[in-house]
């Protein structure tokens, strides 16, 4: 048990310093297939001894039992908000009251500056004891604020113990509260707003909304699935380490390994921290994340106390806000485009703009619905927002300047490419056509087949999509693999070597894993994520296939509607025959042959539970799933990944995993998830 113990807190150890590596620096040491062999083990050693599981253990970072509330939290010291500055002379009139109220015997000139980046995120504070993250909590109302923990433990940045990096030469604090932002990049917001698309979920509005709300769920495996981030800025007390200046807080900080904002910055006068200001402002349409403004504050933490609170924000510091992203211009058409579902999306063409450094010509509508609850008419003067680099929107028509002929927007009845009439379901705001023959869906099918999240298929992409359908080589997703090279040849600007490529780039795409494949079939609400979700689980695509929506419900993360997209799916005889095409072209049908998972074996870390007669004595079945990875237990749990059904199943068994939803799978299928 020593042995396992010591192990099990090495693993860890070594596993926070490569997420702290990864996520932190920026600058792993080791490839992803390492850390995810040394994650696997974690989680193999603390499923073998449940008792060893601490809440600190990074496998814990995935979410833990949902909450039915959150508990209060009373800041020891107050979560103060800030005043804002609008202008300079805003600036320089904070810079005077200061002066006035300085101590005897210290001039302007002696105060120092720190600028921050303003982050649009939330609020929270991290309580450390003895290096361990003990306590997170939102701000609230400044005084009381929710205990959020287990949602904080989920944000990949946010170290469990300090210091992080085992090098390190500062020791951690017996207690210290580190203060900063919760966000979401815009890279990843992009991410996840692509992914929603993906899978026809509702996009989100904006980095900050997404992040308040995944940090408020009272289910923090929800939350674990959110690329939120955090950014230290404030040390809100400790005990047993010294620190006299705001600088040196930042910098005590990043030392413990907390993430710290790149872009902060000491000045040694007001002057300095506005030129700064006005320099990195320039550059906001390039920054990784959304900042709504910068914050001065006064570097030397015995002239912020003697400066005092008033009301609820300090007076040695200030938020210089940037002005709002927003400008006007000319809605000059509604336009749609057909989705590979189908669904009909309108956008907007737009009088160019600039905004924030970035050119605007067209932007999303989202749905028709908001277009009439907008009522945006063409012809329209409308007010764009931009925030950061997220896709600009639409926010509402200038009234007074619409012209007296406009007309309310008519949404279209017949598909824009194939005129096929369109489907307007019940319960949703999404149109589609319904034509499986529309030649829009199809190039749109094909384009995400052989996108980066799915096939990853290199010189592919939308033109050659539309111009092999165009011209009639492809009708299906799977005739990317019978592509005939002598009729690529024939087409203009195909020559030996660009053919070549493509063939090549085909060919590769046939190593891609199971789970790609399952994203490529472009299956409305399975994305890349929920491809995973169901490989990992089934392992195989024809248990995919065969499963029925309650086996599929039963999934952590798959709900009734992807349950029935999947099983509508696999039951039309059309998509039958695309999926014997892609097997034929020798495309990875089960999860293990992948490369991600190559070396380990196929049933690692899965349980089985085996109940009735199998066409093998029970030692030799056992014998298998154990040679093949795996572990057999003699009861139903939770922890139960699937129950092996044999002839005249025994009752208790059967009835608790229907129960607790695990799985259910024959002897036939088990050899197909071993895979020899
Ligand atoms: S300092 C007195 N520093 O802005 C100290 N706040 O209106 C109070 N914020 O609730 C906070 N970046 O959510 C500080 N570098 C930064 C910040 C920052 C973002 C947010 C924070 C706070 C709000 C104040």
């Amino acid at each position: 048990m020593d042995d396992v113990q010591a192990r099990i807190e090495q693993l860890r150890k070594e596993i926070n310093y490569h997420l702290y590596r990864y996520h932190t620096l920026d600058d792993p040491v080791i490839s992803d297939y390492e850390y995810d062999r040394l994650f696997a083990e974690l989680k193999r050693l603390e499923a073998e001894h449940p008792d060893l599981i601490t809440p600190d253990s990074p496998t814990r970072r995935v979410g833990a039992e949902p909450l039915s509330d959150f508990e209060k939290v009373t800041h020891p010291v107050p979560m103060t908000s800030l005043a804002n500055a609008f202008d300079d002379d805003d600036m320089r009139d904070w810079l005077k009251r200061i002066e006035k109220l300085l101590p005897e015997g210290t001039t302007i000139a002696e105060v120092e500056f720190v600028v921050e980046p303003k982050i649009d995120g939330l609020a929270v504070a991290l309580t450390y004891e003895n290096g361990v993250f003990v306590q997170g909590a939102t701000r609230g109302n400044g005084i009381v604020g929710e205990n959020v923990t287990a949602n904080l433990r989920t944000v990949r940045n946010i170290p469990l113990r300090i210091p992080v990096d085992p090098h390190a030469e500062i020791s951690a604090p017996a207690r210290i509260e580190v203060r900063g932002e919760v966000y979401i990049s815009i890279k990843d917001f992009e991410e996840l707003n692509r992914r929603q698309a993906e899978s026809g979920g509702k996009l989100y509005a904006n980095p900050r909304n997404t992040a308040a709300g995944s940090l408020r769920q009272l289910d923090s495996s929800i939350t674990a699935r959110r690329p939120l981030a955090f950014f230290g800025y404030q040390i809100g007390y400790v005990a047993g380490l010294e620190i006299r200046t705001q600088w040196e807080a930042l910098q005590t900080m990043r030392a413990l390994g907390f993430p710290v904002n790149p872009d902060v910055h000491r000045a040694r006068t007001l002057d300095e921290a506005l030129t700064f200001i006005h320099q990195w402002m320039e550059r906001r349409a390039e920054l990784p994340y959304e900042a709504d403004g910068a914050v001065v504050k006064v570097n030397d933490f015995d002239l912020q106390q003697h400066l005092g609170i008033v009301g609820n924000a300090p007076r040695w510091a200030i938020a210089w806000k940037f002005p709002a992203q927003e400008v006007t211009t000319k809605l000059l058409a509604i336009k749609t485009k057909v989705g590979r579902t189908g669904q009909i999306t309108p956008y907007a063409e737009l009088e160019p703009v600039n905004i924030g450094g970035v050119t605007v010509r067209n932007t999303s509508l989202h749905n028709f619905e908001d277009i009439a609850r907008k009522d945006l008419r063409e012809g329209d003067t409308v007010v764009v927002k931009r925030a950061g680099d997220v896709i600009p929107q639409v926010v509402k028509p200038i009234l007074d300047l619409r012209p007296p002929d406009s007309r309310p927007y008519q949404p279209p009845t017949h598909c824009p490419v194939c005129g096929a009439p369109l489907f307007f379901p019940a319960d949703e705001v999404a149109v589609f056509c319904v034509n499986t023959a529309c030649p829009a869906q199809l190039v749109r099918r094909v384009e995400y087949f052989v996108s980066r999240t799915a096939m990853d298929i290199e010189g592919f992409g939308i033109k050659n999509a539309e111009l092999f359908v165009r011209e009639g080589f492809i009708h299906d997703i799977a005739d990317v693999y019978y592509l005939d090279r002598e009729k690529l040849l024939a087409l203009e600007g195909f020559k030996e070597k660009k053919v070549d490529n493509l063939f090549e780039g085909i060919e590769a795409s046939k190593r891609q894993p199971m789970h790609r494949v399952l994203t490529a079939l472009g299956i409305r609400f399975v994305g890349a994520e929920v491809a995973k979700l169901l490989a990992d689980r089934f392992g195989a695509l024809d248990a995919i296939a065969a499963a029925d929506a309650e086996t599929l419900e039963a999934i952590d993360g798959v709900g009734p509607r992807i349950a029935a997209s999947v099983t509508d799916w696999f039951s039309r005889p059309e998509h039958r025959r695309i999926l014997e095409k892609l097997r034929a072209a020798g495309l990875q049908f089960s999860a293990e042959k992948t490369a991600e998972s190559a070396g380990e074996k196929p049933l690692a870390g899965l349980t089985f539970v085996i109940t009735g007669t199998l066409p093998v004595p029970r030692s030799e079945a056992k014998k298998r799933i154990e040679g093949a990875g795996g572990k057999v237990t003699g009861s139903v749990t939770g922890k139960t990944n699937y129950l092996l059904v044999g002839e005249n199943p025994g009752g208790s068994k059967f009835t608790k995993a229907e129960k607790l939803g695990t799985p259910r799978i024959g002897w036939d299928e088990l050899e197909k998830l071993i895979g020899d």
